[in-house]
């Protein structure tokens, strides 16, 4: 599970009746479809929903996860990615990496022996993450086919937009992409959805919400910016608050990979339409279809 860019529909299709199983195995007595089974955990990046969702996710499989830390590993003596990757492959029968290179997993899954997992490889590709928004994007809404969906934020260094664009495009879904004219989506992804799926997604810089089916917002991935400063000064014009959200449609969807940071006040956590917090909990279901598939499927 490198890019959602290598998985067909019905391979999405099929993951997402995976995790709709796996949801109802929530609420029964601790499942052991991967009893005795090892996974290896890798954050080269911070994480939280990610991390502990794919921990949440192979315990209550009945697998065992081990958590390794780059800055009290061989990492902080220079050993190499390669190196490190070929030693716990030894070691697991899967491996989930977070890493801040683009094409860190494609690396490490050329490498490796088991299943790798990307769970985010720089401003490239999220696929996990993308599963579990159109996961919770049907959930909510019954279908993805047809629906206005706006991307709101950082499209140019968020992996998750990126992943998610392709997703939605695929489905058959009218994106719009709402951003700071210097942060758009970048051509070639523009390119490849026009051309595998006939997707022309309208682009825009002005902060009108109205007629959208689900809002999806980013934060500004600061971390990515040569200067922060000018993070915070584009930050402040994409503001998702309740005034802007006035226009709003009443049954709007409003999700976010999470952490918001500014671009969505507290306040608009207690209006019905922020979803966000529930798609975060699909995370679970979803890496237990994934964590299943890769090792036994
Ligand atoms: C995202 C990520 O790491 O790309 N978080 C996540 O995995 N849910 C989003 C972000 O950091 O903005």
């Amino acid at each position: 599970m490198v890019s959602i860019r290598d998985l067909e529909k019905k391979e999405i299709e099929s993951y997402l009746a995976e995790a709709a199983k796996m949801e109802k195995l929530l609420n029964r007595p601790k499942s052991e479809l991967l009893k005795g089974k090892v996974i290896a955990s890798m954050f080269f990046e911070p994480s939280t929903r990610t991390n502990m969702s794919f921990q949440a996710a192979a315990k209550r499989l009945g697998a065992k996860i081990m958590t390794f830390y780059p800055g009290t590993s061989s990492t902080a003596k220079g050993e190499t990615l390669g190196d490190t990757i070929r030693m716990i492959d030894g070691y697991v029968d899967a491996i989930v990496l977070r890493h801040p290179s683009e094409g860190a997993a494609r690396f490490a899954s050329d490498l490796a022996l088991h299943p790798v997992i990307n769970a985010g490889d720089g401003g490239n590709q999220h696929p996990t993450q993308t599963l579990l928004d159109l996961y919770t994007i049907k959930k909510l809404k019954g279908k993805i086919s047809g629906l206005k969906v706006a991307l709101l934020g950082d499209l140019k260094h968020a992996r998750t937009m990126r992943s998610l664009l392709f997703g939605l495009a695929m489905f058959g879904a009218k994106v719009t992409l709402i951003s700071p004219p210097a942060l758009r989506m970048d051509e070639d992804v523009l390119a490849e959805v026009k051309e595998k799926f006939g997707a022309i997604p309208k682009q825009t810089s002005e902060m009108s919400l109205a007629g959208f089916d689900v809002l999806y917002v980013c934060r500004i991935q600061k971390e990515r910016f040569s200067d922060p400063m000018e993070a915070e000064r584009m930050q402040k014009d994409f503001r998702v608050d309740l005034e802007a959200l006035k226009s709003a449609n009443k049954n709007l969807a409003i999700l976010h990979p999470l952490p918001k940071v500014d671009e969505i006040p507290p306040e608009v956590d207690f209006d019905p339409r922020a979803k966000y917090f529930e798609q975060a909990k699909n995370g679970v279901p979803v890496r237990m279809a994934v964590l299943y598939k890769a090792i036994k499927g």
